[in-house]
């Protein structure tokens, strides 16, 4: 009765990799119990998410192809352009969010157009505008650019109202650290860059003030949601957007967050599960309405009984 925080799997967001090819389930060797899956797989696990009560997927795609300028994230036949399709033909009133960011489709790893060894920002917006629109047009019920490149959140709003889709909401990846919890992600999307680091553009992560002003620029430029990424080591972030804005804030447990979890509950160190969903409640306490998390489908399950 008197407690002031409570998890339920309508908090979570369950990030799902989507690779070309039929009953394809990879796992990720840094990731126990994450997999690149092709479609089909793909749809039998967002099908049991759904039954456990989580009503949202966030998808990233890993093409077949890589190129200099990530066509893959743009072309209409993509990969995630048909996983889109699929997954909400397939289960009914599935929430369909997709990452939107360029690093997973080129072939350097970088999440940008690269000119003279580094990320050109304006021409990378262009074309983060044209796969968030090819997203909604394949059915995407959210959008989530997680480039950090400045102004996108503004050119993605635009190119989604003038491509008839103004009711397609930005969930903006605003807060986003240049962190090393992002390791085993990078295997699983295949997206390491091949050349120096993300540091350019995702935040410093001993800046605490600086995430206000680059939340209040995308709230600016018509984000719907604001996430703060990674969410265990940056509590007072969450807490201080939480504080200081007014719209709904997301937080992104990252994969070596879970990696960090798994490993040690494996080795008996620590109760994975009570760890779970303690680092789970600690992220809501902070102040987090949702919560992208690995564990979206074991934590559901607890939480059911
Ligand atoms: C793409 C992206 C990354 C993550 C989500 N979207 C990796 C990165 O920026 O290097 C990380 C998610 C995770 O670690 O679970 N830009």
């Amino acid at each position: 009765m008197l407690r002031e925080t409570s998890l339920s799997p309508s908090d979570f967001i369950y990030p799902l990799f989507v690779v070309e090819g039929k009953g394809v389930r990879k796992e990720i060797s840094s990731m126990p119990g994450c997999y690149q899956e092709s479609i089909d797989k793909a749809i039998e696990n967002a099908k049991e998410a759904k039954l456990l009560g989580v009503p949202a997927i966030i998808l990233f795609g890993i093409p077949e192809h890589k190129d200099e300028v990530g066509s893959g994230a743009y072309d209409e036949n993509g990969i995630i352009q048909r996983a889109i399709k699929e997954l909400k033909n397939a289960i009914a009133e599935l929430y369909v969010i997709t990452d939107v960011c360029l690093c997973e489709y080129t072939s350097h790893g970088h999440c940008g157009v690269i000119r003279d060894g580094d990320v050109v920002n304006d021409e990378t917006v262009d074309l983060l505008a044209k796969e968030a629109l090819s997203h909604a047009r394949s059915g995407a019920d959210m959008v989530a650019p997680s480039d950090m490149m400045d102004g996108r959140v503004g050119a993605i709003r635009d190119a989604l109202d003038e491509g008839g889709f103004s009711n397609v909401p930005v969930m903006s990846y605003a807060a986003k650290y240049a962190s090393a919890f992002y390791g085993p992600f990078r295997e699983a999307a295949e997206s390491t860059p091949q050349f120096g680091d993300r540091r350019s553009y995702q935040m410093d992560p001993p800046n605490r003030r600086e995430a206000m002003r680059e939340v209040a620029l995308d709230i600016d430029e018509g984000a719907d949601i604001i996430m703060v990424k990674p969410a265990l080591a940056y509590l007072d972030i969450i807490s201080d957007v939480r504080n200081n804005f007014d719209v709904p804030v997301a937080a992104y447990s990252v994969s070596g967050e879970y990696s960090l979890i798994k490993a040690a509950g494996k080795l008996g160190w620590v109760d994975e599960n009570r760890v779970m969903l303690e680092s789970l409640t600690s992220i809501k306490r902070a102040g987090a309405d949702l919560i992208l998390t690995y564990f979206a489908k074991d934590a559901a399950k607890l939480l059911n009984g």
